[in-house]
């Protein structure tokens, strides 16, 4: 029988939401507008947006021994995800996120715990990679604790599920061990040190972002998303909705496409769904709030609600 089982090595934080008209100058103090505490953490975004999606998910990955790290455990736990978290000293993980009015989001994290996940906790739970269909691994914990879940999961043939954000130095080589990469358009600037400004720059460059994995996923907000694999690129038209927060939209896109991976669908109805989950996810404010259920993305009336709002 194939496994059935979502882990996602990676990370949570806790993050500060503020709302505000703009970014502030240099030398400016910015009054915001309001601010709003909500789960994150690009890891545990992913996690909560599988297992809504009726997926068995685990999660690896460290907290501090603060208020945050005890909230963030009982989150993941109330979301039904089987929990292996270090404890450590260092604070848990931070997001502080800026939405403006104009929509726009700008993030800052600190790393906090999530830095101190180290290889050896990774060694120590190699266990769980036996359960895994499916390994995701984002970019917020060390570079080393990624190569060493990269080999587990290669080991155990899961499929790996690389969402390298934020943009960090990769080598090739160790991307081309993923199944899939996905990054958003910035990300894509950074690993091919271009500037691409249209859709079609994108698309022009995938042959180049190729170098990094066989089989790629280009994430470019409202405008969908680009799949590019050995059938050809496919692009994947975003759903129209009304957003109100984009925090964690490449998350839920991330969740999603790999819970439909595990349902064994198409790659291109993975991406479709992963659209779908995405735009959904926008429609309320902070990354995990309006991530949505499997239930959610069949019912009509949510999306044309969330269309219409
Ligand atoms: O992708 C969105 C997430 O990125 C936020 O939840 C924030 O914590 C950062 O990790």
């Amino acid at each position: 029988m194939s496994k059935r089982e979502i882990l996602v090595v990676g990370s949570i934080n806790v993050d500060l939401l503020l709302f505000q008209e703009r970014l502030p100058l240099r030398g400016e103090t910015l009054v915001a507008e309001g601010m709003r505490e909500e789960f994150g953490g690009k890891g545990a975004n992913q996690a909560v947006q599988a297992a809504r999606l009726d997926q068995s998910v685990i999660f690896l990955g460290a907290v501090g021994k603060d208020e945050r790290g005890r909230a963030s455990r009982k989150n993941l736990e109330a979301n039904r995800i089987e929990c292996h978290l270090q404890e450590v000293d260092t604070p848990t993980g931070l997001g502080v996120v800026s939405i403006l009015d104009n929509g726009e989001v700008h993030a800052t994290i600190l790393r906090g715990a999530n830095g101190d996940v180290t290889p050896e906790w990774i060694r120590d739970n190699a266990n769980l990679f036996e359960r895994a269909g499916v390994v995701i691994l984002q970019n917020e914990i060390p570079a080393e604790a990624n190569e060493e879940a990269i080999r587990l999961a290669r080991a155990a043939g899961a499929r790996i599920i690389y969402n390298a954000a934020p943009a960090r130095a990769v080598s090739p080589s160790l991307a081309q061990q993923c199944d899939y990469f996905i990054v958003n358009e910035e990300e894509a600037m950074f690993f091919l040190g271009e500037r691409l400004t249209t859709r079609a720059d994108i698309e022009d460059a995938i042959p180049r972002l190729h170098e990094y994995c066989a089989r790629l996923v280009v994430t470019l907000g409202a405008e969908g998303s680009l799949l590019a694999t050995e059938s050809g690129t496919h692009y994947i038209a975003a759903v129209p909705v009304r957003a109100l927060d984009t925090t964690g939209a490449g998350d839920a896109y991330v969740g999603a496409f790999a819970s439909s991976l595990l349902d064994g669908v198409s790659e291109v109805q993975a991406a479709s769904i992963a659209a779908k989950v995405a735009g959904l996810a926008t429609t309320g404010v902070g990354a995990q709030t309006s991530m949505p259920t499997s239930e959610d993305i069949t019912n009509d009336s949510v999306r044309a609600e969330a269309q219409d709002s």
